[in-house]
């Protein structure tokens, strides 16, 4: 199996910050977001990944490929700790870049990647999204897969004033979690949404995807939206994941997931919970 990561998007959400670099670069504790997005798919079994980027996303490429001067300078201070983990980036995965020329959508950077999968299944990991779980999102939903032979997506539970941001399906569950989904709408308005149940970021996807994607027509702006495509898709069940996942394309969420991951570190973690009693009183 193979993983997709997009990760072309303006990120106009989340600017200035992302005017010069990409919000997939952008830190979360102490590691770029992106990092976090790789390391779930090595941690599900995947060792191919196809990177989406585009115009001023080369950081990105340069996080993973090997820094001789710095590994040098690294292993002549005996920095030996800093040094095994510079070259663990990027010894992860045979990790492939192909540019997306437009910003047309998700959909669109998926197409991108027709060639690379080239027939096979694959699972896509957005680059903007962390999960967080004992076993990995995408582990799971590569076992939901092996089981119904189909196309799997994860799920979370939104609250309501939250549903319009959000892809929304409508299904019936077939084993605690697992739902197959009879439809899905894009970002709908509270009174049309079918469930709480929202579309978030990590997916399993059968290579008719493609075919699907051609025939979608463009929403607004242009875009291909990813979720149009996956409704014409035979069969398609979502998991509703239950760790916890950081949208980092927004200010908000980018803190929250940085706080986390901060909180549970054992070297900083007592200093700034200390830090936050204070400030909060
Ligand atoms: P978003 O929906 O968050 O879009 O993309 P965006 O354009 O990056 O951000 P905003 O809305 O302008 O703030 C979700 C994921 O899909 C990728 C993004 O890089 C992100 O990881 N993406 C999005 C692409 O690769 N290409 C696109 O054309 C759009």
């Amino acid at each position: 199996m193979k993983a997709v990561i997009p990760a072309a998007g303006l990120g106009t959400r989340f600017l200035p910050a992302t005017k010069a670099q990409p919000k997939e670069m952008l830190p979360v504790f102490n590691k770029p977001t992106i990092q976090y997005v790789v390391e779930e798919a090595v941690a599900s079994g995947i060792d191919d990944i196809l990177i989406i980027t585009g115009k001023g996303k080369r950081s990105i490429e340069d996080h993973f490929d090997r820094s001789f001067e710095l590994e040098f300078f690294l292993k002549n201070s005996g920095k030996i700790d800093h040094l095994v983990e510079i070259e663990a980036i990027s010894n992860m995965a045979d990790i492939y870049y192909v540019r997306q020329k437009e910003q047309k959508g998700l959909g669109d950077a998926i197409r991108c990647a027709k060639k690379h999968v080239d027939g096979d299944p694959f699972a896509v990991l957005l680059g903007d999204t962390i999960t967080q779980n004992s076993t990995p999102c995408t582990q799971r939903l590569l076992e939901i897969h092996e089981k119904y032979q189909s196309s799997a997506i994860a799920i979370e539970r939104v609250p309501r004033e939250k549903i319009e941001r959000y892809g929304i399906i409508k299904g019936h569950e077939v084993e605690k979690s697992v739902y197959h989904i009879e439809d899905m709408v894009e970002k709908p308005s509270l009174n049309e949404a079918p469930s709480d149940l929202a579309i978030t970021g990590r997916y399993i996807l059968q290579p008719e995807i493609f075919d699907h994607l051609e025939q979608v027509s463009p929403g607004v702006g242009g875009e291909i939206q990813l979720t149009d495509a996956m409704r014409l898709l035979d069969d398609i069940y979502g998991y509703v994941f239950p760790g916890r996942i950081y949208d980092i394309g927004t200010t908000v969420e980018w803190l929250k997931s940085s706080l986390d991951m901060a909180l549970e570190d054992p070297q900083v973690g007592h200093e700034l919970r200390e830090y936050l009693k204070k400030i909060i009183q």
